[in-house]
């Protein structure tokens, strides 16, 4: 696609000059942002075609990271504007304590036959088309998602006969959303000091990686799936400390990218994982916000990897950025436990006024129906091997600046060697600069960079990103 040429349209209220504009901005609050420095450099964005999105002094950008790992179609995705009008026109909301819709039914028709395979076999459960499969819980964002996985695991064990199961084991460095309960499982200090004390019952451990690096020389000799095995197994050791008859449920993202790192373990830590959970009746739930809805080249991470979950939250890319759009996969053989009679109060106890809602589903199942026609899960795997392969050049070219290049389908990016770039010197944060004057945007941490473009992303995009990328790093030293 040609960079569009269209003139320039100021926000209004919005432009750079003025003291009123910066004294409107400073009152406009944004996620995780000092409001008082983005005043001074705001970023007014007004509209996106494919993979680049405009500001509104008229620059165009490539959006290497989707929004924020939401946008795999692109912007201005036609199948999907079409299903939201029509469903405007057609019925913008019903009573939700009331029934449900059918777009809502369509999409949870699409999820069920979309779920995990593993999710339906691994535990004796039916196969699907024999009465079996998933229940899905409709939501409207990742935090409401992760929130009622957790709440889902605590009821589930009252309602199996377990009312002493309710503690939750998550990981360090992972993040599970901005409200009390997602935050109490999110793994780093910089998102969640500030709120304590959080809710009780939360336990912490810490990634594969992390293991590598505590055990210095002897670590290098360590295999990814030896880190993998030890770290689950520490997982063990603490479920056995607590009383396994406390913990109700284990959550991780099967990859996770937060302020706190870039964490892709090794598909042995899951097989480890999935065992003990079964050991000691405990849970599994995935976090797949980030790396649901063909991210990772395969429909879900569980499908990545080849390990089931109990459930399974699902956010962000599900709903292509066209409405808020996320939901819970049930494994049936927690679900059964929710079905009863009304006097027994088994049903779920959760809700929220926007789940469900049917220009938001219809949005969904249109964007299922967009990745299946355009065969995009391989266009992921495809684009995504490239783009690896280009990274690890660019670690070639420059291995005592770049220590590591990891990730999955189109989900891949580097660390700086921390030798040369201590984490003080916030090394990403210079290259999110350096690319925003070069108009590229990605994910960029203190010690890493990731790049999660559209899943329709062409190879011609990927080389303008990857150009962008490679004078960026030859700007950063010094
Ligand atoms: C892995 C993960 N889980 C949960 C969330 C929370 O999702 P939301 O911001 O839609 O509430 C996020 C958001 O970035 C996320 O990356």
């Amino acid at each position: 696609m040609a960079v569009p040429t269209t003139a320039p349209v100021p926000a209004h209220g919005a432009t750079t000059d003025g003291q009123a504009d910066r004294d409107l901005l400073q009152h406009l609050v944004l996620d995780f942002r000092q409001m008082r420095e983005f005043a001074e450099t705001p970023w007014v964005f007004t509209r996106g075609e494919g993979v680049r999105i405009q500001d509104d002094t008229g620059k165009w950008y490539l959006d290497g990271l989707s929004g924020v790992f939401v946008n795999s179609l692109g912007y201005g995705n036609e199948r999907v504007l079409a299903a939201a009008f029509n469903q405007l026109n057609e019925l913008h909301f019903a009573p939700p304590l009331h029934g449900t819709t059918k777009p809502a039914i369509e999409l949870a028709e699409r999820l069920r036959r979309l779920a995990p395979a593993v999710m339906h076999g691994a535990h004796g459960i039916e196969q699907e088309g024999q009465g079996g499969g998933v229940a899905v819980k409709l939501l409207s964002g990742g935090s409401e998602a992760t929130e009622a996985a957790m709440k889902l695991a605590r009821q589930y064990h009252k309602n199996a006969g377990h009312p002493r199961k309710y503690k939750i084991i998550a990981r360090y460095g992972g993040y599970h959303g901005g409200t009390l309960g997602a935050l109490s499982a999110t793994g780093s200090w910089e998102r969640k000091s500030v709120f304590e004390p959080l809710v009780a019952g939360f336990l912490h451990h810490h990634p594969p990686r992390v293991l590598r690096e505590l055990f210095g020389e002897l670590g290098k000799t360590l295999s990814d799936a030896e880190c993998g095995i030890v770290s689950a197994r520490l997982v063990e050791r603490t479920i056995e400390a607590e009383d396994p008859e406390t913990v109700a449920a284990v959550i991780v993202e099967p990859i996770s990218i937060s302020s706190a790192g870039f964490t892709v373990p090794p598909p042995e830590y899951y097989q480890a994982l999935r065992r003990i959970c079964d050991q000691h009746d405990v849970l599994l739930i995935y976090d797949e916000i980030i790396t649901g809805f063909g991210r990772l080249g395969e429909w879900f991470g569980a499908d990545y990897f080849g390990v089931a979950p109990d459930l399974l939250c699902c956010g962000k890319g599900m709903g292509g950025g066209y409405a808020p759009l996320a939901a819970v996969l049930i494994a049936d053989r927690v679900w059964q436990a929710f079905l009863a009679n009304p006097e027994e109060r088994k049903e779920f106890h959760h809700g929220h006024t926007f789940a469900g809602n049917p220009v938001a589903c219809a949005v969904g199942a249109a964007a299922i129906d967009e990745i299946e026609a355009r065969g995009l899960l391989a266009n992921a795997r495809r684009r995504g091997a490239y783009l690896r392969g280009r990274l690890e050049s660019f670690r070639r070219r420059y291995p005592q600046m770049i220590a590591d290049v990891r990730g999955a389908g189109l989900l891949q990016g580097f660390e700086y060697d921390p030798a040369l770039y201590p984490k003080s010197s916030k090394p990403g944060k210079r290259f999110e600069a350096l690319a925003r004057e070069r108009g590229l945007i990605a994910r960029c941490g203190d010690e890493f960079v990731v790049f999660a473009p559209p899943l329709v992303v062409t190879r011609d995009e990927l080389d303008e990103m990857l150009a962008i990328a490679a004078e960026c790093l030859a700007h950063l030293p010094g």
